[in-house]
Formats: structure tokens, sequence, C-alpha cells
């Protein structure tokens, strides 16, 4: 019998993670064969091939060495190369993967081309479109024929939005490699490699466009260091260490306070997240991340896709103001309860099934 060919589109750190539970599942599934497409949004070996090592995901059979760009070349660069491969394999059904410039070019790809599109992350919205993941989103979920959601909020963003068939609620499928190896982030290799104790530290990123494309929004955040009472473990992206060299602001990363280390791999991030006693962040994938670990989390910005870990009291929009993120992460009281509103950590499971199931009723 002919196999399901199943086209999965990963370009970005975000979607390496997502991706691994549904390769692993699809590996599994006699009837499906995954043909994986890297758009290479994301190059170096700490935001690509670490995840590749350690998450046990398949090489790509396609990588279409994107880099980066302004979002529009990047963009276009990935809808002409990956609409050739796509006219080679012809595969049965594409999917995709959060609200990437990937993810939306992929997407518009399939549309195009007819091919069935699912996307893993939908219905999600933070309402703002100077947000470029919000276009993103946008776009994507345009063109979407199979839904799935993480959350109820994102089946209700749709509903509300007119769109009711094939949504499916299915958890978040980033939970699926956290609540399924728990030794691989209780370990405390990495506190011996920093010189540091667990639950005495604070855990920071930054890497959104908002924030480190705008001095004032970047000093600010960069700035927390010197009020704070006990040190910042900060993961520096590429993106920011660029922003922080070209507005002179190296010497931010000279205060005691602040320990600066190159972006770390899966596991490792996790354990960070889980020992730590506050979260400081405004990526959408930590704040998720810190939910999971019951670690409070400041978040620097002024929206999120993840609404019901504010409503919940597990994180606390900030903005970018110094002031308000200190008084955050030194006032912050741990709730006693926590919903699990992203799942239990089996969605790889159910998307395959759907997936399954939609292409049966196509043949
Ligand atoms: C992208 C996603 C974001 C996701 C993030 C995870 C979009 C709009 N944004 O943001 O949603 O949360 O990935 O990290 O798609 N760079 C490198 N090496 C790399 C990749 C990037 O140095 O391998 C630097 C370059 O200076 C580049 C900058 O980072 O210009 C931004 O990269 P880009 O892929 O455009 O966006 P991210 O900020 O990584």
């Amino acid at each position: 019998m002919k196999k399901h060919k199943i086209m999965t589109v990963v370009g970005a750190r975000p979607q390496f993670i997502k991706a691994a539970p549904l390769s692993i599942t699809l590996s599994q599934t006699p009837d499906c064969e995954e043909v994986m497409v890297h758009t290479g949004q994301h190059y170096d070996a700490l935001l690509s091939d670490i995840f590749f090592k350690e998450l046990d995901l398949p090489q790509p059979k396609y990588n279409l060495e994107t880099g980066s760009g302004r979002a529009v070349a990047q963009m276009a660069n990935i809808l002409t190369k990956l609409d050739a491969i796509i006219e080679i394999e012809k595969p049965d059904m594409v999917v995709v993967f959060g609200d990437t410039n990937s993810t939306a070019a992929a997407a518009i790809v399939a549309a195009k081309n007819h091919i069935p599109l699912a996307h893993v992350e939908a219905g999600l919205r933070e309402w703002n479109k100077s947000v470029p993941e919000e276009i993103n989103k946008l776009l994507t979920d345009a063109v979407t024929d199979i839904y799935f959601c993480p959350t109820k909020t994102g089946v209700l963003n749709l509903k509300n939005a007119g769109i009711r068939k094939n949504v499916y609620l299915t958890g978040d499928i980033g939970i699926d490699l956290l609540a399924n190896n728990q030794a691989k982030y209780t370990q405390i290799d990495i506190f011996k490699k920093l010189d540091i104790q667990p639950h005495e530290y604070y855990f920071m990123t930054c890497h959104r466009a908002a924030n480190t494309d705008n001095p004032d929004r970047l000093k600010q955040i960069l700035e927390v260091a010197s009020h704070i009472d006990m040190p910042i473990i900060f993961t520096i992206h590429p993106r920011t260490q660029s922003r922080i060299e070209t507005f002179g602001y190296s010497h931010f990363l000279e205060k005691k306070t602040l320990k600066v280390i190159n972006p770390l791999g899966f596991w490792d991030t996790q354990a960070l997240i889980h020992h730590s006693k506050r979260v400081l962040t405004d990526s959408g994938g930590v704040v998720k991340e810190a939910y999971f670990h019951k670690v409070p989390c400041v978040i620097m910005d002024t929206q999120i896709e993840w609404i019901e870990a504010i409503e919940e009291g597990w994180a606390q929009l900030t903005g970018a103001n110094t002031d308000a993120i200190v008084q955050a992460v030194h006032s912050f009281d741990t709730p006693s309860a926590s919903s699990n509103f992203l799942g239990d950590g089996k969605a790889a499971g159910r998307i395959v099934k759907v997936i399954l199931d939609f292409l049966k009723k196509k043949k």
C-alpha cells in the first residue's frame, strides 16, 4: 500500500521543539512517510543543529538555506524554493508549526498548490498586528485546512472568526517532550558548568523584535540587572547580541549580577527554567515552559497569546519597563494551583490520528 506522504516544514528554534514529538509519532505510524523541509531561517549550530541532535529529529530531506534578512525577502525566498520542492514531492499534506516567517510562507505555498494544510498551534492571537508573529498567525490560519489548537482559547478565537470545521483541541505539542522526559530537566549538570546553585538565580531571555530593535526598551531590560536581588542567567539570542553591539550597550553585559551565556540546547534550558526562582522573558515558548515547570514568569512585553498563564496568576505582563519588571520579580505571589491548560503532553498522538483519518477519507 502506498504510504501517505506528510511534508513537515520547520525553520526556527521553536519549530524544532514542536516538530520532534510529531516526527517520533509519524515514524511509528506504518502508513505514513515524513518528508521534512528545513527552511534554513535558523542556521547557527546553537539555534538549529543542537536541537536535531538532542531531540532525535530526522535529517531534513531539503534545506532551503533561506538565512536571515528582511521578513518579506526571507518569505519570498521560501515561497519560490518550497514551491519547486512541492512540485517534485507532491505530498498528501503539509504540516506547519507555530507562527514564524517560515510557517506563514510554507502555508501560502501549500495553499497555492492545493495541498491540504495542517497548522499545529492554530487559533492563537496576540491582537496586535505590529507583532511580526501575529501577521504570521493570521496568514497561516487563513489558508489552513486542519487546525490543531493547543488551548481552548485557540478554539474560541477560531470560532469567533467563523472557523468551526476541522478544528481540534489537542493540547500543546511543546509539552509532549516535557511531560515524558522528566529526568532530562531535573538533572543539574548545567549548574556545575555555570557555577550557580538551583533556586538562587533568575532566568532571562529576550529576542522579540519589539524589544531588541527599540533602543529604549532594550536598555530598560538590560538595566533590570542593576536593581535585582539575585543573579540573572541571560541566554542571549544572536539577534539581541547584534542589537546590543549596534546600540553601544555592551557595558550592560559586564554587570556582576548578569551572567550572559550563549543560547543553550533544549534540555539545559528546561533545567535552568525548572530550577529558577523566576523567569523573565518575552518569548511565548518560554512563558509556556515556565508555566509547565510552575515557575512564576514576568513577561517583558505588552501582550501574549498564552493568556491563561496570566489569568491563573502564573505570569505577569510588565512591558519593557525596568521598574515594572523589578517590582514584578520581587513581589510575585506564587499561585497555589494550576489548571494545566496546556494539556497532558499527548498532543502528537491526537494530531497524527486526525491527519490519518483526514487522508483516508480523502483517498
Ligand atoms: C524567529 C521568529 C520568532 C521565534 C524565534 C526563535 C519570525 C518573525 N520570528 O525570530 O517567532 O520566536 O525565531 O528564536 O519568524 N540569527 C543568527 N543566526 C541564526 C538565525 C538568526 O545570527 O541562525 C540572527 C540574525 O542576525 C538575524 C536575527 O538573528 O537577522 C533574526 O533572525 P530571524 O530568524 O529573522 O528572527 P528571530 O529573531 O530568530
